[in-house]
Parts: C-alpha cells; sequence; structure tokens
C-alpha cells in the first residue's frame, strides 16, 4: 500500500503581532524584519493555549476534512520542539482530548520534525503496521524566545497543522529523505530555556544543503524540476524560499509562503502552509509536491509526493 494525505487541518491563534508591535518591544524597525526575512506579522497564543490545545484543533479540521472518524486513526505522531511537558508526550495528551485509543509518540527534530514524522508514519502504512496516522506539528515558541533578544524574538510563532495520512493502492508519498549532521549543534540551540541563533551561518549551511536535497530527491526518482507542481518548504526566511524556488526553476506563484503572516512556526509551518494550499485550492489532486525543511541539530529532509 502507499502512503496518502486524505485530509489537512490547521489552527492559528487568534492573537496577531505585527512588527510594529515588536517596534514598542526591541530595537528593531519593520523594514529591517521584511527585508531580512519577509515576515510581516506572527500569531501569538494566549496564556491558556498550550501546543496540545492548539494540536488538537489543527487535528480535528484534518479528521474531518479527511471524511474519516475519530476510532478510525490507528497511529498519533506529534513533531513539536515545544512539548506541554516534558511527559507525558503531546501525543499522549491529543490523543486523550480526542478520545483515539491508538499509540501515540512525539518526534523531535526541530523545524525538520514535520518531514521527519512524515517519514516515519510512510514506513508504518507501506509495512502494512498501520492504515490512518494522525500527523502534527505544533509549536508554541511565545514560550521560548528571549522577548529582549531583537536577533531571535521577530522570528517566531505559534500554531498548528496537521494532516492524515492513510493506506490506498494509488500513488501518494514517491519518496522521503531525512538526514542529521550534530557538528553544528552549537549554531541553533535552547540553552536555559531560550534560544540561541548564529542567524548568518545557519543561514548560508541551509541553503546549501537544501539545494543538495533537491538534488538528492529528484535524483532518487529519475524526476526533472519540470515534475514539480510545488514547493511547499518550510518557512523560516523568504530569501531562503526564494533561493530553493530559484533551484527548481519555479517562481514564486508555485510556492507556497506563509512566513509573511506566519513566520516560523517551526515544526507547524509546513502542514499549516500545505493546509492553506489545500484549502484554497491551489493545490489539486495529482499534483505533485515537495516538502523540504531544514532547522537546529542541524536536520533537514524532504518529501515527494502525488497529492
Ligand atoms: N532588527 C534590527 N536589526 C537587527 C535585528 C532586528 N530584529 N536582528 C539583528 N539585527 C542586526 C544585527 O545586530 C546585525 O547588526 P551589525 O551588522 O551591526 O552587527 C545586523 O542586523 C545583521 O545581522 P545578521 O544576523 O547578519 O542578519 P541576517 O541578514 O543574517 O538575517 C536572520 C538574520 C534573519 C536570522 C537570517 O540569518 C536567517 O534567517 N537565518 C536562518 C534562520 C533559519 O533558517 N533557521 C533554521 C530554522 S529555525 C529552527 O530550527 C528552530
Amino acid at each position: 500500500m502507499n502512503s496518502k494525505i486524505i485530509g489537512t487541518g490547521g489552527y492559528l491563534p487568534a492573537k496577531v503581532l505585527t512588527n510594529k508591535d515588536l517596534e514598542t518591544i526591541v530595537d528593531t524597525t519593520d523594514d529591517w524584519i521584511i527585508e531580512r526575512t519577509g515576515i510581516q506579522q506572527r500569531h501569538i497564543s494566549e496564556p491558556g493555549e498550550t501546543t496540545s490545545s492548539m494540536a488538537t484543533k489543527a487535528s480535528i479540521d484534518a479528521i474531518k476534512s479527511a471524511n474519516i472518524n475519530n476510532d478510525d486513526i490507528d497511529l498519533i505522531i506529534v513533531a513539536t520542539t515545544t512539548p506541554d511537558m516534558v511527559f507525558p508526550s503531546t501525543a499522549c495528551i491529543l490523543q486523550n482530548n480526542l478520545k483515539i485509543k491508538a499509540p501515540a509518540f512525539d518526534v523531535q527534530a526541530a523545524c525538520t520534525g514535520f518531514i521527519y514524522a512524515m517519514s516515519i508514519a510512510d514506513n508504518y502504512i507501506r509495512t502494512g503496521t498501520s492504515k490512518n496516522v494522525l500527523i502534527v506539528g505544533a509549536e508554541k515558541y511565545s514560550n521560548l524566545l528571549d522577548w529582549s533578544d531583537r536577533s531571535t524574538c521577530v522570528l517566531f510563532g505559534d500554531g498548528a497543522g496537521a494532516v492524515v495520512l492513510s493506506a490506498k493502492p494509488e500513488e501518494g508519498i514517491i519518496s522521503s529523505h531525512i538526514h542529521a549532521d550534530g557538528q553544528y549543534n552549537d549554531l541553533l540551540d535552547v540553552k536555559n530555556e531560550q534560544i540561541r541563533m548564529k542567524g548568518n551561518e545557519v543561514f548560508k549551511v541551509a541553503v546549501n544543503t537544501l539545494s543538495k536535497l533537491v538534488d538528492e530527491t529528484l535524483e532518487k526518482n529519475n524526476m526533472d524540476k519540470s515534475d514539480i507542481d510545488w514547493l511547499v518548504p518550510h518557512q523560516a526566511n523568504l530569501r531562503i524560499i526564494k533561493a530553493a524556488a530559484k533551484k527548481l526553476s519555479l517562481s514564486l506563484d508555485q510556492v507556497v509562503v506563509t512566513v509573511d503572516r506566519h513566520a516560523n512556526t517551526s515544526a507547524a509551518s509546513i502542514p499549516l502552509a500545505l493546509n492553506e494550499a489545500v484549502k484554497d485550492g491551489r493545490i489539486k489532486d495529482d499534483q505533485v509536491i515537495l516538502l523540504e525543511a531544514f532547522g537546529s541539530g542541524f536536520t533537514w529532509g524532504s518529501v515527494l509526493l502525488r497529492y
């Protein structure tokens, strides 16, 4: 059996924090943030909102759009770097919220977490172990940010996205590719519960690595860049996204961009972008979609799929 996406969902907190709002918090400007990152605003959760509560809302949306029942889900994977607590896992909290009786676990691969989760789910489906996997990317980065550090607090936002991946005879996930290289761990980490990033150095490695990842993904499948209908990249920085689009000779019209409105929601960014483009009708049945991400670890990966 193949693994096919049969439903998508998303949730963004109602509260919006604009670049102008940030000008009153740190020494920054709307112009600087837009020019360097493409970000105009981000969503920030209310104090009562948690990673699991956002994951629950995105999951309900995804299960509804998949037109299945909660009982049909036989595996739950949550990609997050901002779990509600060390344990129980956010996936177990979600499982209880949804009253689903299925194994549930978290995956932590920073901004690449959703790609890792898709790759794991694909293998569970291909081996016949699972039939309907709920895969969620959910993050509450507002808790992790040092709101006095202008080099990081302007970059991130909160939210959750979800998909249901199901066993189907027709083509779905064509291939998935996951990687890690721990030698760069000090360029982007969380110490004393706050993010530290050498942004410029991360930027260079991200652009080079994503370029090689595109080659690897296409070569593995004997495909040409012209076979790709849509790029749905991790949303860290519009300049990184544009470099990836250029590598694929894609115009920005074939790239799903949400970084301007969501900022970087880490593991949630790809499922949120995918959900948006599926629901507004841009992504259509049978199109070939490339998902790709890069994040702390470093970790990076791609999923090529037929929608
Ligand atoms: N407002 C105004 N000035 C700022 C701000 C700000 N918010 N932040 C930094 N600056 C200043 C710096 O102090 C520096 O000033 P200086 O020249 O006087 O020293 C100047 O702007 C340039 O700083 P750089 O860090 O070199 O700026 P750069 O163009 O590299 O942009 C950015 C920074 C946006 C962070 C970029 O490097 C980037 O996007 N990096 C990659 C991020 C990424 O992909 N991370 C991986 C995923 S995240 C994850 O896994 C959790």
